[in-house]
């Protein structure tokens, strides 16, 4: 199949997106596509050109963060009439907005944390929940612009002046224990990840995510059976909350000394790059990643 792959972008994302991307090239290649790379620039009208001479069967999505993963080049596409891999229009907006987020897997009984969507000036005055708790902008990946807020932490005020994630945060409770995530590929949950980084003081944060030897993941998720099921059956019923297509990946904090599992937020785009998680899962359940790509091009036709 003719297949052109949109990958880089402009969100703080790119070079996760150009890490993806470049892998999966090479293996849509391997299975035998017609791969025309497409670099995604602050230019649309550049895309679209390139797009329209490329006249693909499929568009592969590889773009991560605002504009890639948000409903934006989900509504280019559509207008061009060109399939795509991933979810549609909508459910790239809301899983992209963590506040929507919430609110939706909220309706559908799920289980999240304790939080709210706060005016970053709120900030200055007094902690909006008692710490510790999470900072996070509203709209990005990757951890880009998390804080955790320790108990004694004056940080708040500082976070706030230096803020470049717009007038709004989400906050919430930050909940001990572990990092967990599931991918759902099309109507199954595929395992438990644990991610563990390397830097034991640290969360999974944006270098821990990306750098070789960052993190250690360890699938299947050394958890009680139940703990496993649970987290396999939210990723799905996430999924379909959000009305997700092809892929997508749900990640999680589990508390082992309250069993508390809750959902963090739900990845339309996860990511693709060498040391991702949902080529690692789909590894783990005999799925290769050139069958990965290949399969995630195949659903964009259904
Ligand atoms: N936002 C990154 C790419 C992920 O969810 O994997
Ligand atoms: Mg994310």
């Amino acid at each position: 199949m003719k297949v052109a792959v949109l990958y880089g972008g402009i969100s703080s994302e790119r070079p996760v997106s150009l890490s993806s991307g470049n892998a999966i090239i090479s293996a849509l290649m391997e299975a035998g596509h017609d791969v025309t790379p497409v670099d995604v620039g602050a230019d649309i009208a550049t895309t679209i050109s390139a797009l329209r001479q490329a006249a693909p069967d499929v568009v592969f999505n590889a773009l991560h963060g605002p504009m890639g993963e948000d409903g934006a080049i989900q509504g280019v596409l559509e207008w061009l009439k060109l399939p795509y891999t991933h979810s549609g229009i909508r459910a790239s907006a809301v899983a992209m907005d963590k506040g929507a987020t919430r609110t939706l897997l909220a309706a559908a009984g799920l289980p999240i944390a304790n939080g709210r969507v706060i005016a970053v000036s709120e900030l200055f005055h007094a902690d909006p929940l008692p710490a510790p708790y999470v900072i996070k902008p509203i709209a990005e990946g990757s951890s880009v612009g998390v804080e955790i807020i320790r108990p004694a932490d004056n940080r708040r005020a500082e976070i706030a002046q230096t803020w470049r994630f717009g007038d709004e945060a989400l906050v919430e409770s930050f909940i001990p224990g572990r990092e967990l995530t599931t991918a759902v590929l099309g109507d199954r949950s595929l395992a438990v990840t644990d991610i563990l980084p390397a830097d034991t003081t640290k969360f999974y944060d944006f270098d821990a995510k990306y750098s070789v030897g960052g993190s250690r993941h360890v699938i299947p998720a050394e958890l009680p059976d139940a703990v496993t099921q649970r987290a396999l059956d939210l990723a799905l019923k996430a999924h379909r909350a959000l009305d997700c297509k092809g892929a997508s990946r749900t990640d999680f904090r589990y508390d082992d000394e309250t069993d508390q599992l809750i959902i963090l937020e739900v990845n339309t785009q996860p990511g693709m790059t060498p040391t991702s998680l949902l080529p690692e899962q789909a590894a783990y359940c005999g799925i290769s990643y050139p069958e990965l790509c290949d399969w995630l091009v195949r659903d964009a036709l259904t």
